[in-house]
């Protein structure tokens, strides 16, 4: 990994000079850090050969020495800002005891909860004990930076509630949940009462992450955009403004990045209330509006198209650009606007990585 003249400083300084920490605390840093959503995945040689070896999804996640291996192989290759821990959403349900699967082609596979007997049937306490492989995961990586990257920010997460709660309740991906969001509608105490349990669960677990050496902490909510704004309110910005709250209760001031996909112009309001001190903007959002729209000095994060990145050449060239010059001088973080896509060649996330260390 590479090496880093301003390790001791770094060492020295809590929040330490790391570019990632430095741009969610308000710094304008320039060029700005740089990860991205995915990173690790199937668009890597070395991440198909320990998914191999691992044999499956959820084995690979909760074994780790191939978890750990798997987060650092893109920092390895290309010297980003942030390692995010190799994990997924849905191991919060499943440390709940809802049964997962990964099937090859189909993605995530739930045993759906759809009535009072199955919600209460999942456990909320001991969630962090049995998420206790992914918590070694952290602190084996959190070790190996310290030690030969300290340049480099360590992000967990978690799924926000309601993206999360689309899943249990409707089993499986899709594009509208619509299991989930007529639950919602047809019995809201009991979709309240699931999501009560994931803000607890919730925060267990990324308070344990915080503990095991998770520098930041970002939430996932990938449908939040399918809600209408009186829903948006009660099940988005509400639910991850008690997470918040009660994470930052016992870790006070760990960076907390939310990512409310497809929120359009309901990111205003999310930016003001949900208590997140920075923003994931996906690939429809503005730049300059988000800017426009959000607290003074809360730092961005976004959000070039995966396709982009996927074309690559004069089009990849021509989006990271305008990005840069949407938010030079002010703090943010070059990301994309959702996670890379299997069919990316690495050659052009290398290319992507030389034009933003370009600034
Ligand atoms: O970003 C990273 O590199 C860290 C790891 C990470 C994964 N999933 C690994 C993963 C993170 C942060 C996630 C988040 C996640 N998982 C989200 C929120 C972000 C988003 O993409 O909207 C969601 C909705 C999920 C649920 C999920 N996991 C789906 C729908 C799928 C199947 C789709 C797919 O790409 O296969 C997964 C599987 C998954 N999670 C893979 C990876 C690398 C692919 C598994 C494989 O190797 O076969």
């Amino acid at each position: 990994m590479e090496s880093d003249p301003t390790a001791s400083t770094s060492a020295a300084a809590p929040g330490g000079g790391k570019p990632l920490l430095r741009a969610l605390g308000g710094e304008a840093v320039w060029p700005p850090p740089l990860w991205l959503m995915r990173q690790a995945g199937r668009y890597l040689p070395e991440y198909r050969a320990v998914r191999a070896e691992a044999g499956d999804f959820i084995a690979l996640c909760t074994r780790p020495e191939l978890a750990a291996e798997v987060t650092l192989q893109p920092i390895r290759r290309y010297g980003f800002d942030a390692a995010i821990l190799f994990s997924d959403i849905l191991m919060v349900p499943w440390a709940m005891g809802q049964p997962l699967r990964f099937a090859e082609g189909e993605g995530p596979l739930l045993e759906p909860v759809r009535d009072a007997a199955a919600i209460g049937g999942l456990a909320v306490e001991g969630v962090a004990e049995r998420a206790a492989p992914i918590l070694e995961t952290l602190r084996r990586v959190r070790a190996t930076l310290d030690a030969e990257a300290r340049r480099v920010a360590l992000i967990g997460f978690a799924g926000s509630p309601f993206t999360v709660a689309c899943y249990m309740v409707e089993g499986r991906g899709g594009r509208d949940f619509a299991a989930a969001r007529g639950l919602a509608y047809a019995d809201p105490l009991l979709f309240g009462r699931l999501i009560r349990m994931l803000v607890e669960a919730s925060t267990e677990y990324l308070c344990a992450q915080a503990e095991a050496g998770a520098e930041v902490l970002m939430l996932f909510d990938s449908w939040a955009g399918l809600l209408p704004p009186a829903q948006f309110r009660r099940w988005v910005i509400e639910p991850t403004a008690q997470l918040v709250r009660a994470v930052r209760k016992r870790h006070p001031a760990i960076p907390i990045i939310g990512f409310p996909r497809l929120a359009g112009p309901m990111l205003a309001e999310y930016a003001q209330r949900s208590g997140v001190q920075a923003l994931g903007l996906d690939t429809t959002m503005d730049l300059r509006w988000a800017a426009g729209a959000v607290p003074a000095g809360m730092a961005l994060q976004g959000n070039l198209d995966p396709l982009a990145l996927v074309a690559g050449g004069a089009a990849l060239e021509a989006e990271a650009r305008a990005n840069l010059a949407a938010m030079r001088g002010r703090p943010f973080v070059f990301n994309l606007g959702h996670g890379i896509v299997p069919q990316t060649p690495p050659e052009h996330v290398a290319a992507l990585v030389r034009l933003v260390r370009a600034g």
